[in-house]
């Protein structure tokens, strides 16, 4: 099946052979660590803004194809709690992209049925892009193609760090004993507390780690890594990483014939 994605105006503008993926097995959260945007750039004697904007591209496209071929959750990872350690003007510019992603995409987004959530410290990020935030993903809210999770101001031991802290207070108000204190009621308190864990974490650009980045829900997922850096990273990646996450065997701790 040639995958297609439709324009406002019918016109397929992505074309992608996904003919290799097996429809039953398809990961239902494929999460992203788009890396390597200012490495594009300076391959091509570019300031690394360049690389920003051209991974904005990128993820357009991968937007796009994952609601093509069915993916259910989505969550990429756009600024760490470690990137405000770069210049001012490279966290403004990426703020000023998150903005303009969100008045430039939501009408399409919302159209084809994705639902847009953020993950973080949202609270810490300035009011204007805090408002746009909240609309859009108060508009969004009952779309269920796919969901797409932005995070942004995202770490995940803070993560895990705000879970405790909640937990704590409900060992303190005594709603909560120690003794129920479970993974569940660690997963209940993160972010992503009503979505599946990730089944496949991909890595653009050639780094082999997870970079702070989901790091409770990630126990049992499937890795895959690649050189191309984000800019660079289109349709067919995407379904070469799903394809080759079809052939693992995923044994969560367990044992595929227990006799
Ligand atoms: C890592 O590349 C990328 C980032 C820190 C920013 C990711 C942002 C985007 C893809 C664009 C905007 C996203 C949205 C949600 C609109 P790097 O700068 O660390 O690259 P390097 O390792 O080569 O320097």
């Amino acid at each position: 099946m040639w995958g297609k994605w439709f324009t406002s105006n019918n016109k397929r503008n992505t074309n992608f052979n996904d003919s290799q993926l097996e429809s039953s097995r398809m990961p239902g959260h494929v999460a992203i660590i788009m890396d390597g945007n200012g490495r594009w750039a300076q391959k091509r004697g570019l300031p690394r803004t360049f690389g920003h904007r051209a991974g904005v591209e990128a993820l357009r496209n991968i937007v796009k194809t994952a609601t093509t071929i069915g993916i259910k959750v989505l969550t990429v990872y756009a600024f760490s709690t470690e990137n405000w350690k770069r210049p001012a003007a490279e966290v403004e510019l990426l703020m000023r992209l998150f903005s303009e992603y969100l008045d430039s995409e939501i009408d399409e987004l919302d159209s084809k049925g994705v639902q847009i959530r953020f993950i973080g410290g949202i609270d810490e990020l300035s009011e204007s892009l805090q408002a746009k935030i909240v609309l859009a993903t108060d508009r969004t809210a009952n779309n269920n193609k796919l969901v797409l999770n932005i995070a942004v101001n995202y770490g995940g031991r803070a993560e895990v760090i705000r879970a405790v802290r909640k937990i704590t207070q409900q060992v303190i108000d005594e709603k909560l004993t120690i003794a129920e204190i479970t993974e569940s009621s660690i997963s209940e308190h993160l972010y992503t507390n009503d979505l599946p864990d990730p089944d496949l974490v991909i890595r653009t650009s050639g780094d082999l780690r997870l970079s702070n980045f989901l790091l409770w829900q990630s126990a049992y997922a499937e890795l895959w890594f690649t050189d191309s850096n984000w800019p660079d990273f289109k349709a067919e990646h995407l379904i070469k990483a799903i394809a080759d996450f079809q052939k693992r065997d995923r044994r969560f701790g367990g044992l595929k014939n227990p006799k």
